[in-house]
């Protein structure tokens, strides 16, 4: 029997782990951590993330050949293929300070791996690393081993929060990168093999290992720029009359750009897209590539404009005075089915509000109270300049409440901004929220997602991401 160990049991190791578990019966899956209660929590009722399909994969498997276990050095020893899925923030501090990643829990794992180990072992990245990480782990590996041959592979993770598990059943390729020597093919083999019990071979792409480290990068380079992309231009159609999803209709349908990825937003959140590209920008300007690092830095900017954007929207629609007013903010995770809230927009919307001295009241389907508070409190990296009076702490507990359902956070509100698009905020009852928010009463959506001539009709005034007012 096959054993792999997954180090980390994280929102990447935790489900790919399971449907690696759950669709090869005859391999051993051993996930470990360092945290505790989230291993308590995977042998629980109550999983430690929130993804649609997740708990059924992990009933099946769980106790079978499927574990969740903080004896991280007894299953290390044990595999034969390794996946580490740890962590890899930005740098907060040092070189490279706010866009470089930060590699410590990288490191703190290979040397684990190089320390309890006494058999050959395959090392998978499944982090998101610079490219030539690879290179730095086998001097890691190599230079602490007694001997033992270890097989670096890189084999980045493309699943997106809330569609994880069909994103793991159906994914669009497998990327997997290794060596070209007769060792590193033999290892991209046996990894290939895992996914080949039900991953059609043609969407298994082979590289070599840099190729797999930068496509990664690239690919939520890309993803992300056709969010700015649009976005830009969302503004421009504020500005002239034209309708963003008009646009977005028409330049998707050429088959050459394709209609994915193209919803305008209050901007983009999420663990990754800023970090990646941050990583990315840090390694150009590492390879004397200024103008390449800049381009990819603009990605970042836009993202960061839309939202200042949006809270500029509302203070300057409500007579250039939020102080005291009451302001319902739908939606807290950076998409629809996560409860995820790294990097989400609300975020950055919620601190603008509140600097404009207004009382927010939050709803999420998904975020617990503590989640949210801590969110708005947290010390925020300014990533632009790391270390600077801007990046300090906001803290007004008095001014949030985070309520339970929608229609007690719009209740006496003067506005409603709507900034995860949660299915069920389309079908809320409108009537009956105009009917309890003071006039003249503001619906901001941040997703597009409320149907705007019907709301119009009821008596809102609403403002849509590049639309026309
Ligand atoms: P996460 O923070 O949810 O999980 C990482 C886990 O690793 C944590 O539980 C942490 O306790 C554990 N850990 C850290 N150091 C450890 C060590 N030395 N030994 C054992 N456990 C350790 O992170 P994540 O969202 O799962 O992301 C992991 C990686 O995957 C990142 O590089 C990320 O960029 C990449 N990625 C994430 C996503 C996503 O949707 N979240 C998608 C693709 C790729
Ligand atoms: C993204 C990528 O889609 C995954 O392929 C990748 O594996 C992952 O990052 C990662 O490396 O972590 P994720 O961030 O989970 O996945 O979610 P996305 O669906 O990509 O959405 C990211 C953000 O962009 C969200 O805030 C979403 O609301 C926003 N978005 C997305 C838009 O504003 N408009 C769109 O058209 C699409």
């Amino acid at each position: 029997m096959v054993k792999i160990c997954c180090i980390g049991a994280g929102y990447v190791g935790g489900p790919t782990m399971a449907v690696i578990a759950y669709k090869c019966p005859s391999v051993e899956v051993v996930v470990v951590d360092i945290s505790k209660p989230r291993i308590n929590a995977w042998n629980s009722e109550q999983l430690p993330i929130y993804e649609p399909g997740l708990e059924d994969v992990v009933k099946k498997c769980r106790g079978k050949n499927l574990f969740f276990s903080a004896e991280i050095e007894k299953h290390v020893a044990k595999a034969d293929i390794i996946f580490v899925s740890v962590n890899t923030p930005t740098k907060t501090q040092g070189l490279g300070a706010g866009k470089a990643a930060d590699l410590t829990y990288w490191e703190t794992a290979a040397r684990l791996i190089a320390d309890v180990s006494k058999s050959a072992k395959i090392v998978v990245e499944k982090s998101t690393v610079p490219v030539k990480t690879a290179e730095a782990i086998e001097k890691i590996l190599t230079h602490n081993s007694k001997g033992i041959s270890f097989q670096i592979l890189s084999n980045p993770e493309f699943l997106a929060g809330g569609t994880a598990i069909n994103d793991l059943f159906n994914p669009d390729r497998v990327l997997i990168g290794g060596r070209e020597t007769p060792d590193g093919m033999k290892a991209v083999k046996a990894l290939k093999d895992i996914y080949a019990h039900w991953v059609p071979e043609e969407r298994i792409i082979c590289t070599n290992l840099w190729s797999a480290e930068l496509s990664k990068l690239a690919a939520n380079a890309f993803l992300a720029q056709r969010i700015s992309s649009v976005n830009a231009m969302s503004a421009l159609c504020e500005a002239t009359g034209a309708d963003v999803s008009e646009v977005s209709n028409a330049v998707g349908k050429d088959t050459r750009i394709g209609p994915k990825f193209l919803n305008s937003s209050v901007g983009f959140g999420g663990s990754c897209f800023q970090k990646d590209i941050l990583n990315l920008v840090y390694i150009c300007e590492c390879n004397g590539l200024p103008q390449v690092a800049n381009y990819w830095k603009q990605v970042i900017k836009v993202n960061d404009y839309q939202k200042t954007r949006f809270v500029n929207r509302v203070v300057s629609s409500m007579f250039n005075t939020i102080a005291n007013k009451k302001i319902a903010i739908l939606g807290f995770s950076f998409k629809k089915d996560t409860g995820d809230t790294r990097e989400t927009p609300a975020i950055d919307v919620c601190r603008g509000l509140l600097r404009d001295e207004a009382q927010l009241s939050i709803y999420d389907p998904q975020v617990p109270e503590r989640q949210i508070r801590d969110d708005l409190s947290m010390r925020k990296l300014d990533w632009e300049h790391p270390g600077h009076a801007s990046s300090v702490s906001f803290s007004a507990p008095e001014q949030i409440s985070v309520v339970t359902d929608a229609y007690q956070a719009t209740e006496g509100a003067h506005a409603i901004c709507i900034l995860t698009e949660w299915d069920e905020f389309r079908f809320l009852d409108f009537q009956r929220i105009y009917d309890s928010m003071p006039n003249p009463a503001y619906i901001f959506d941040g997703r597009n997602i409320v149907d705007v001539e019907k709301l119009r009709k009821i008596g809102f005034i609403v403002y849509s991401i590049g639309k026309p007012l």
